[in-house]
């Protein structure tokens, strides 16, 4: 009888070069998470991960001017979107646009490396526009395609909001990002892989990753982070709100990790940043729930925060509505998953794994007339 490694928990399935996890920190080729969110910025982190080097200012420059270049999406996708239900997850409705931006992209189906990494520029400008787009449409808007930034977090906040963003929520939002970038095989950087592993083209493999994501044990669990904060409403509440989740065995949603065991190093980041920001809206409360509840689910299940728990209340303050957190992650994470596609291209193989058969066996065929 073989032994399950049930949820692949412990299985390394394949060598990469493009982030590292070890002794509970993270690395984008090489260099570490705290070094990156102090120092460095989300299109620089693109190039990073893409390219496997940090680039020269031309480099940087000529990546940001691309993807402001590609950031429009065509009128047809537009379209769909105005014709989307309006109550539509915006997970679901970007999970659809990013599948019907392949078929205006002649090169989809183009599979030599130099096309790829263009559909790659393509996904990571045209992601945050989608966003953008949607939460002015649902709100009967119009959408604002154009904005003068070269800088991903600030033209996004400008298509959201419709104004120029404060330096402040730029220079969070551009953090977040790189903080969400990459992090080795997660579920969704995996069917990414899977799915390129058979050479299905690049919009596919994204789009199987925006499935992954989208559920609340992997990116979902964001937007649940704040539902819970709203449900719970104030730091009083905390203690009884938990031990209940607790005694019906509910998963606090931004808490444990399948790979961090003793904290994500992300999370002491975003703490920072939710402290900071949810007292500079005036809605310290936020964060002080979450304090608590960190607290408390450190001591009756010692579990610590993951990547989800503290950018909930960094994106609440943002001013982005909280079924968007997950299309966030989606708009950095795009970086990771297009990487581990160009790398699972580079060196291929077929990802099949086997199963333990457990059904029945020897079992004879029945004719439907005597099968009563
Ligand atoms: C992300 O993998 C990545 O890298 C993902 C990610 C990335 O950057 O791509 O880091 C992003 O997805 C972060 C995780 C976001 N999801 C959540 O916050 C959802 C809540 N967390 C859990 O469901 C859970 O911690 C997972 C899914 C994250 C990890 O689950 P595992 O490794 O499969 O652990 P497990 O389910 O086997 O739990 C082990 C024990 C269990 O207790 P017992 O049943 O053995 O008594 O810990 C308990 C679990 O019940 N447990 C929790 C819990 N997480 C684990 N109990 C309460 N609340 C939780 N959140």
């Amino acid at each position: 009888m073989t032994t399950v490694a049930k949820g692949l928990e412990g299985v390394v399935a394949a060598e990469s070069a493009i982030s590292a996890i070890e002794n509970g920190m993270l690395f984008y080729r090489g260099i570490d998470i705290d070094t990156l969110a102090e120092r460095s910025n989300f299109e620089e982190v693109v190039y990073l991960l893409w390219h496997g080097r940090l680039p020269k200012r031309s480099e940087l420059d000529a990546l940001r001017s691309a993807l402001l270049e590609e950031a429009r999406v065509p009128d047809d996708v537009l379209e769909l979107l105005r014709r989307a239900p309006k109550d539509a997850h915006p997970m679901s409705v970007l999970r659809t646009a990013v599948s019907a931006l392949a078929l205006y992209d002649p090169e989809a189906d183009v599979m030599t490396e130099a096309a790829n990494i263009r559909k790659a520029v393509r996904l990571v400008a045209k992601t945050p526009t989608l966003i953008a787009a949607w939460h002015r449409l649902r709100q009967g808007k119009e959408p604002i395609l154009e904005t003068e930034s070269a800088f991903t977090a600030e033209r996004f906040l400008a298509m959201l909001h419709g104004q120029k963003p404060e330096p402040e929520a730029v220079e969070a939002l551009d953090k977040a990002l790189v903080l969400h970038a990459d992090h080795e095989f997660n579920a969704s950087t995996f069917a990414a892989r899977v799915t390129v592993g058979t050479l299905a083209d690049l919009y596919s493999g994204v789009v199987s990753a925006l499935g992954a994501l989208k559920g609340p044990l992997h990116g979902g669990a964001n937007e649940q982070v704040m539902k819970m904060l709203e449900e719970i409403g104030t730091p009083e509440r905390v203690e009884a709100v938990i031990r209940e989740k607790l005694e019906r065995k509910e998963r606090i949603m931004g808490f444990g990790h399948r790979v961090y065991k003793q904290g994500d190093p992300r999370a002491r980041h975003l703490k920072r940043m939710s402290e900071r920001l949810t007292a500079k809206i005036g809605e310290p409360h936020w964060f002080q729930m979450s304090e608590a509840i960190e607290a408390l689910v450190g001591a009756l299940k010692g579990l610590k925060p993951n990547v989800d728990f503290y950018s909930a209340t960094v994106y609440h303050s943002l001013g982005i509505p909280r079924d968007f957190f997950t299309p966030i992650f989606a708009m950095s994470r795009m970086a990771g998953w297009t990487a581990h596609i160009l790398e699972q291209y580079a060196d291929n193989r077929l990802i099949r794994p086997r199963a333990e058969y457990v059904g029945p066996k020897n079992v004879s065929y029945v004719p439907i007339e005597a099968r009563g």
